[in-house]
């Protein structure tokens, strides 16, 4: 990690090698990696058009990255379900898996950073609404017990993953990607050798603070 010379931290660096490790190094031994998220949704105001592009890849191939589209995501369900989300919402913490993982449960949780968001938001610009969970990041929802928190986040978390709203971005010399993090999770495919290089930039500017997309029947958070 860090920031190429001359630069702040608008810029933060992915990188893996033979020292710096992967996923697969963070989250221990698996079948298979997969790591959805939203970039840095903990704080009132959440990441928005983000810019990602490509230094250096695995020599052997890999390391692409997977979007799926959250508004198509939620245009997918029932509208009673639809009805059923929309007063929720989610509490989102800097203590996510990949975190925790990294420094320990208890420096995480020590030093979170934390905020709620509703469950469906209405994009600033597009109007339309979005299933706004990150599924390392938000894993309770407000005012459920716990059992129907992972319950209901377990089916949402699945959901988000399924062909029908996805793509996949196999990186090529030059490549740049531009999404947006209120309408698209993502996840890196760490399939590459161990101890190759992937090195990328990606430059994060924020948003505002997300609006629920049914005002009328959100339930603030505690007013449950
Ligand atoms: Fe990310």
């Amino acid at each position: 990690m860090g920031y190429p010379e001359g630069t702040g931290p608008e810029f933060h660096v992915v990188y893996a090698d033979e020292t710096a490790g992967n996923l697969r190094t963070l989250l221990g031994p698996h079948t298979a990696y997969d790591l959805w998220h939203v970039d840095q949704t903990f704080t009132p105001n959440v990441p928005s058009t983000t810019f990602f592009w490509v230094l250096e890849m695995p020599e052997s191939g890999g390391g692409d990255t997977a979007f799926t589209s959250l508004t198509a995501a939620y245009e997918a369900l029932s509208p009673t379900f639809q009805r059923l989300l929309a007063p929720l919402s989610l509490f989102h913490t800097s203590a996510s898996v990949g975190e925790i993982a990294r420094v320990g449960q208890e420096r995480a949780l020590k030093e979170a950073v934390k905020t709620t968001h509703p469950l469906v938001i209405r994009h600033p610009v597009s109007g339309r609404p979005s299933l706004f969970v990150n599924p390392t990041i938000a894993r309770r929802v407000e005012g459920l017990l716990p059992e129907e928190s992972e319950a209901l986040l377990r089916f949402l978390h699945e959901h988000i993953r399924s062909l029908d709203f996805g793509c996949r971005v196999r990186w090529e010399k030059g490549s740049v990607v531009v999404w947006d993090q209120r309408s698209a999770a993502h996840s890196a495919v760490p399939d590459f050798r161990d101890g190759e290089r992937r090195h990328m930039v990606r430059l994060l500017p924020y948003g505002t603070i997300p609006e629920p997309a049914f005002p009328e029947i959100y339930e603030q958070p505690g007013a449950l």
